[in-house]
């Protein structure tokens, strides 16, 4: 059964410093976080750390997942590969409200080189306050997922 209030979050050595932020954003805000680390900026490989928590959510134990890396994108792409992942990388708020609400996102991936802090919880606020509207985005949503079949 899937956590309604629980969120992962994982990145790699270029992130903890955001993703820690991002943690404390959230949980003061009542979310469950689940941090998959990693505590210190020691070398760690993004692909690893975005399967680690793609698998949180495609199992349902987590709702949603945020990942950071340099970029955001490389661990953006592990986490896509993950059957029933849908991940995106936002650099501004209003992509990261319209995954939620066109594509159903259930990841969203952030570039901790890319994004300041202020920046990068607002990305968050705008994919956590969205919801998916469903119509004509549910047929599209649902060809992704045929091609995962
Ligand atoms: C690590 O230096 C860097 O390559 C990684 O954080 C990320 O940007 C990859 O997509």
């Amino acid at each position: 059964m899937t956590t309604r209030n629980r969120i992962v979050l994982s990145s790699d050595h270029a992130a903890v410093a955001l993703r820690r932020a991002i943690g404390a954003h959230l949980a003061a805000k009542g979310w469950e976080v689940v941090d998959l680390g990693p505590q210190t900026t020691d070398s760690v490989p993004y692909p690893a750390q975005g399967a680690a928590a793609a698998e949180k959510v495609a199992s349902g134990d987590c709702r949603f997942g945020i990942i950071l890396c340099g970029t955001g994108q490389g661990i953006m792409m592990a986490a896509n590969k993950v059957k029933g992942i849908r991940c995106g990388v936002c650099s501004e708020p209003l992509s990261a409200r319209l995954i939620r609400q066109h594509n159903d996102a259930n990841m969203l991936s952030i570039g901790a080189r890319v994004v300041g802090e202020a920046l990068a919880l607002d990305i968050v606020d705008a994919f956590l306050s969205a919801e998916f509207e469903g119509g004509r985005h549910a047929t599209r949503v649902d060809m992704i997922k045929a091609l995962e079949a």
